[in-house]
């Protein structure tokens, strides 16, 4: 299936590994340029290194701090300047701590609000005027599961994912008219270092990284953990004019973890 994808332009945010890096390779892979962001200019160069290598796009690599307003303008001035035009927007972000609701001072919840809400918000509301250009402009965010089932201990990152979600709901109405989609891909336990830092934190004692692995995964209808790759493609597939009847939802990649039938 050719995504008629080539030559578009992408900003893909959180991309130095994991999900967000997933998706900018996917992306490269069927020709389109990107500008990806994140705080470790090492390993993020890293990655564009790698991404021009293996697909021979343009790959402009700028550091960011999601979670600060300033910097997400000084970066969408440099990356608008880079290509001329941005067709794509991947919004992603590291995800706030794991814990209980009363473990959490509003210290947490600030932090929690301006990386994984704000980051979002200012990045949309950026890129807006770039995305009415573009005739086909898409908002793609990665929120979680946690926004359709229950997540264990998973409070800050589902009460600010699932405004993320409200947003885009809304975001479709209004942007529908200029040919802009607006959706979220909600991963299920997909093996990235936060996952692997979350699994192999406070095993039971003789419990192996492997065993974790196994356990985590018997929970899973698919009886796996699912790989970056495979959220990555269905990021693809909404970044492509072949997908502009598709906005306004959440789609879940997680081997069916979720039980709801909604
Ligand atoms: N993996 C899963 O199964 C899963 C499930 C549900 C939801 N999610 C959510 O999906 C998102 C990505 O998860 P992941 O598994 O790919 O995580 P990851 O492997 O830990 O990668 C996180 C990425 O975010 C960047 N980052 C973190 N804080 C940042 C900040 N303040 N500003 C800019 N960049 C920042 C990191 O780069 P730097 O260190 O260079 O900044 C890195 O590239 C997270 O929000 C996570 O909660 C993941």
């Amino acid at each position: 299936m050719d995504l008629q994808l080539t030559g578009k332009t992408a900003i893909v945010l959180a991309a130095s590994r994991g999900l967000g890096k997933a998706a900018a390779m996917s992306l490269a892979a069927e020709g389109v340029d990107l500008v990806i962001g994140s705080r470790n200019m090492e390993s993020l160069q890293q990655t564009a290194e790698q991404i021009r290598s293996l697909y021979g796009v343009r790959v402009v690599a700028l550091a960011v701090d999601l979670s600060q307003a300033a910097q997400a303008e000084a970066f969408l001035k440099e990356a608008a300047g880079a290509f001329g035009k941005i067709d794509i927007l991947v919004n992603n972000a590291g995800g706030p701590p794991f814990g209980k609701f009363e473990s959490f001072d509003d210290q947490a919840w600030y932090q929690a609000f301006e990386l994984t809400l704000m980051s979002a918000v200012r990045f949309i509301r950026l890129c807006i005027p770039y995305l009415r250009r573009s005739g086909s402009g898409r908002i793609i965010n990665i929120t979680s599961l946690s926004t359709k089932t229950y997540l264990e201990n998973s409070v800050l990152s589902t009460s600010l994912r699932l405004a993320v979600t409200g947003m885009a709901k809304m975001l479709s109405n209004e942007l529908g008219p200029d040919h802009i989609t607006v959706n979220n891909v909600a991963p299920g336990i997909i093996l990235t270092d936060r996952i692997r830092e979350t699994l192999f934190h406070d095993l039971p004692a003789g419990m192996t990284q492997e065993q974790a692995l196994q356990r985590r995964a018997g929970e899973i209808p698919v009886r796996r953990l699912g790989t970056p790759q495979e959220l990555a493609a269905l990021i693809t597939f909404l970044a492509s004019p072949l997908a502009g009847y598709i906005t306004g939802t959440t789609i879940q990649v997680d081997g069916g973890a979720v039980k709801s039938p909604f």
